[in-house]
């Protein structure tokens, strides 16, 4: 579709090759987009047309992903590799990606959606309130601050994923967190009584993050460019791919505050216990009161799921115009159980323990493989899937998980998978409920799952096993949250529905980065509309070919 006549055109080019930089007293040379790490950060207004010509000089595959645009209509511009399209091919290969912003408003991001390059490749995307209705729905803030929560390798990310794909474990730590690139130094200037607004990302690659700031308090006003009801709160939790709008007050006294970002780990036997800091300077009165006034905020245990449940199961969406919006009636039911378990090694991998096995990750026992020759978009448009994937992703586990269940805990490897690329198919405009149960396999880790090409209403979660009879009685029909990316509990489950009205294929997966390439991924794919203006179009003349 076309964007509005008075809608502007946001048009930058996206330079990606190799930066050497130096952190943590290495240089290193990483991949990046013109020369800055992180990468450039979009603004555009809601309503604005988008366009990003990439220009691929690294040497590694390119695609980039727009993380939360909904992408009507344009599901060729999505980005995932493989699923919407085949990369940009080293050595100069270019695509622009080109998609209208329309009805989304809030914080979202970039980030490469090939290999594990998102950990140097990504930015913000910034979506402002239209220009004739310029006021959020909030006091306008007197300034605001970006931060992009992410990780930093002593190595090339891609070798990281390589040496994790060759054992069939899980990828080396990182070795720091960082804030806007930095794994310490940023620093936020503010005025004493000012509120400001804060747009926080997750661009991690394998970790939740609680983020505190000492003596100050939030308002948690959007999620994933969702707004929400506004939730006063000490303490924000993030899981890769989600991002959080909170307004700050500035009202402390004028002083020096440390900002924290802390690994948030729900795996029992915790090993990565890793905290990042900045520090937050009011502009006045800081030097006066001297260096004495740095505190440290008081961070939650790296295991608190309470904190973290309590902060997610809080969040409610704000109703626009006083009306809920969740659709009552649903058309398709699915029931998937996701998570890690144990197959045998890969022919391929050849540092993989034999007698221990390696990880594989799957959801409802399909331990999803991207094709090879064409992506299922372009599969899709020829009306010919054959050879690329197949409609039989099933809607129930072929064996119901059970945490009680004791011989099935324990003899977790009988949780056999089966690899391929099988997708869901949804009739247009068809309303579909999601029961994603964690099963949790090794050890209890969440796994954030992230839909492509929607915002889902997120209408319950809890812990255990999911109960159809009790746990409807607890869906929120009337505000529910929106999101893109729901961290499911460890051990527990969530129910999200949303409704089939984008045509295109649109992967969900785990956004920890190494679970993708272990499989834990489906991809719906949905039928274009009865109308001309609900057909997705055909692709762009230098669509990428493999
Ligand atoms: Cu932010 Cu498919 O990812």
């Amino acid at each position: 579709g076309l964007p509005p006549a008075d809608a502007a055109v946001v048009e930058h080019t996206f330079s990606v090759g190799n930066l050497t930089i130096d952190r943590l007293g290495q240089r290193q040379v990483i991949t990046a987009v013109n020369g800055q790490f992180p990468g450039p950060m979009l603004e555009a207004r809601d309503g604005d047309a988008v366009v990003v010509h990439v220009v691929n000089y690294s040497p590694y595959n390119i695609t980039i992903h727009w993380h939360g645009v909904l992408q009507r209509l344009s599901g060729w511009a999505d980005g995932p590799s493989m699923v919407s399209q085949c990369p940009i091919r080293p050595g100069g290969a270019t695509y622009t990606y080109r998609f209208n912003v329309t009805g989304q408003e809030g914080t979202l991001w970039w980030h490469a959606h090939v290999s594990f390059l998102r950990a140097t490749v990504y930015g913000a995307l910034l979506i402002r309130p239209e220009p004739d209705r310029p006021h959020y729905p909030f006091p306008a803030p007197y300034g605001e601050a970006t931060l992009l929560l992410g990780e930093w390798w002593n190595a090339s990310v891609v070798d990281i994923e390589r040496q994790a794909m060759l054992t069939g474990g899980p990828p080396n730590n990182s070795v720091a967190l960082t804030i806007n690139g930095m794994p310490s130094g940023y620093e936020l200037a503010v005025r004493h009584g000012e509120t400001y607004l804060l747009r926080l990302v997750n661009a991690a690659l394998s970790y939740q993050l609680f983020f505190k700031v000492a003596g100050h308090v939030f308002t948690v006003v959007a999620a994933d460019a969702c707004y929400t009801d506004p939730y006063n709160t000490d303490v924000i939790v993030l899981a890769p791919g989600q991002t959080v709008d909170a307004l700050m007050h500035a009202n402390a006294s004028p002083g020096r505050y440390c900002m924290a970002a802390q690994v948030y780990q729900s795996v029992a036997n915790a090993t990565y216990t890793t905290t990042t800091t900045g520090l937050l300077r009011y502009e006045h009165g800081a030097e006066a009161a001297g260096m004495s006034t740095i505190m440290m905020p008081s961070m939650p245990e790296f295991k608190d799921s309470a904190t973290a449940q309590d902060f997610y199961g809080s969040l409610t969406g704000l109703l626009r115009d006083g009306k809920p919006t969740v659709p009552l009636h649903v058309d398709t039911r699915m029931l998937v159980t996701y998570g890690l378990g144990i197959a045998p090694c890969m022919p391929t991998q050849t540092l993989c323990n034999r007698t221990r096995g390696s990880v594989a990750a799957s959801m409802n026992n399909v331990s999803f493989q991207l094709p090879k020759a064409m992506s299922l978009l372009e599969a899709r448009m020829r009306g010919n899937a054959d050879g690329v994937y197949t409609r039989d992703f099933p809607d129930r586990p072929p064996v119901m998980f059970d945490f009680t269940n004791g011989s099935m805990s324990s003899n977790r490897s009988v949780m056999l998978t089966s690899k391929g690329t099988r997708v869901k198919r949804l009739r247009f405009n068809t309303t579909v409920e999601v029961v994603l149960q964690n099963t949790a396999i090794l050890g209890s880790e969440n796994h954030p799952l992230h839909l492509h090409g929607f915002n889902f209403y997120v209408l319950a979660q809890g812990a255990g096993n999911f109960n159809a009879r009790t746990a409807v009685r607890s869906y929120n029909l009337v505000n529910p949250q929106q999101r893109n990316t729901v961290a499911v509990p460890a051990g527990g489950w969530a129910v999200i529905r949303f409704t089939a009205d984008n045509p295109g294929v649109w992967v969900m997966h785990c956004h920890l980065d190494a679970h993708l390439p272990f499989g834990l991924a489906m991809a719906f794919e949905v039928d274009d509309g009865p109308t001309p203006d609900t057909v997705l179009p055909p692709p762009p003349p230098d669509y990428p070919q493999c």
